[in-house]
């Protein structure tokens, strides 16, 4: 079955803007709620895509824009958050309670078709609140009764509108040295444009229902290499010197409260205590072939 009315929740932000410019040239119509239309504006000139303004963690909104779907795309998700057990109260909205609203609003309006964006490494026991989140969000979609779930795990996503490299090329503009903590962990990451055609393609195939999958580049690298290769890239490599964890904690303590909104938090830091690399615990796509960083990353971060 083709699904022609796509719900894409988190579709004005950097991964779904690729996906919703994929769902539009194929010419599906596609729904893209936003707390502010002036942060979506850039979709108004894809012809199938509508933009609104709504709440979506109110049940009876989310149950209005559903309504007329034949599926949704869920990518709603946070970076930062008060602490909290579990995990606080910005990862409970986002990454629990707005799943758990949603399987319940698509079983009772039939919607069956769902895909779900969680994350490589979420597991009830990760070290960091997001990633412990974003496996109970999973969990809840993947059980809800009679819903057609697939859910992806992408490591650190790269691409010309990424919040990661582009973030050390701007630091290395200005920093005379990059002060690192977790300077040792490893990611494997993937090409956003890759990320989005994987959920294109899984949108109508029934092969995929029920799964989850792993989203993954070819190379795994050190923190350390991205940011260097960020400097390379964008002209301004800097040395780049790893904290002991202690420093490491107390500069994420900092940058956590920084006027303006956290640049990175002790959570982040929580979460590479584990590699996000491949687990193999779950299958990559069928016929995955991931774009590799150094063939797009040197042209955009350059500009
Ligand atoms: N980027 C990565 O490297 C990466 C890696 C692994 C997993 N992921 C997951 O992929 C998903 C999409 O990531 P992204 O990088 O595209 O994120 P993004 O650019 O920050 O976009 C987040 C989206 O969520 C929406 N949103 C709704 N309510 C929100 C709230 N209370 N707080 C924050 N955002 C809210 C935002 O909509 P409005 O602001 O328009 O309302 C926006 O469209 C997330 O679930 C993320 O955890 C990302």
């Amino acid at each position: 079955m083709r699904h022609e009315s796509i719900l894409l929740i988190g579709g004005s932000g950097f991964i779904g803007s690729h996906i919703a410019a994929r769902l539009a040239g194929q010419g599906r119509t596609v729904t893209v709620p936003t707390r502010r239309r002036e942060r979506a504006k850039h979709l108004l000139v894809l012809p199938t895509v509508q933009v609104v303004e709504a709440n979506i963690f109110d049940e009876s909104t989310l149950e209005r824009l559903l309504a007329g779907a034949d599926a949704v795309i869920n990518l709603v998700g946070v970076l930062h958050s008060r602490p909290g057990h579990p995990w606080g109260p910005a990862f409970e909205q986002a990454h629990v309670a707005l799943p758990r609203s949603l399987a319940r609003a698509c079983v009772r309006l039939h919607i069956r078709r769902v895909l779900h964006m969680a994350a490589l490494g979420a597991a009830a026991d990760a070290p960091s609140m997001y990633q412990r989140s974003k496996a109970a969000g999973e969990q809840l979609m993947l059980e809800a009764p009679s819903l057609q779930v697939t859910s992806f795990r992408p490591s650190v996503v790269f691409g010309p509108e990424d919040n990661f490299l582009n973030m050390f090329a701007r630091m290395q503009a200005w920093l005379p040295a990059m002060m690192l903590g977790g300077a040792d962990a490893r990611f494997q990451p993937v090409y956003v444009g890759d990320v989005a055609q994987a959920f294109v393609d899984a949108l109508d195939d029934p092969t995929t229902f029920g799964l989850v999958y792993e989203l993954v580049g070819p190379h795994v690298y050190t923190l350390r290499e991205l940011v260097r290769l960020a400097g390379l890239y964008s002209g301004h490599q800097r040395p780049v010197i790893g904290l002991p964890d202690v420093l490491a904690r107390l500069q994420a303590f900092l940058l956590e409260h920084m006027p303006g909104g956290p640049l990175m938090s002790r959570d982040n830091l929580d979460s590479m205590k584990a590699d996000n690399v491949a687990s193999g615990r779950y299958p990559l796509p069928s016929g995955w072939k991931a774009t590799s960083l150094e063939a797009v990353a040197p042209d955009y971060l350059r500009r």
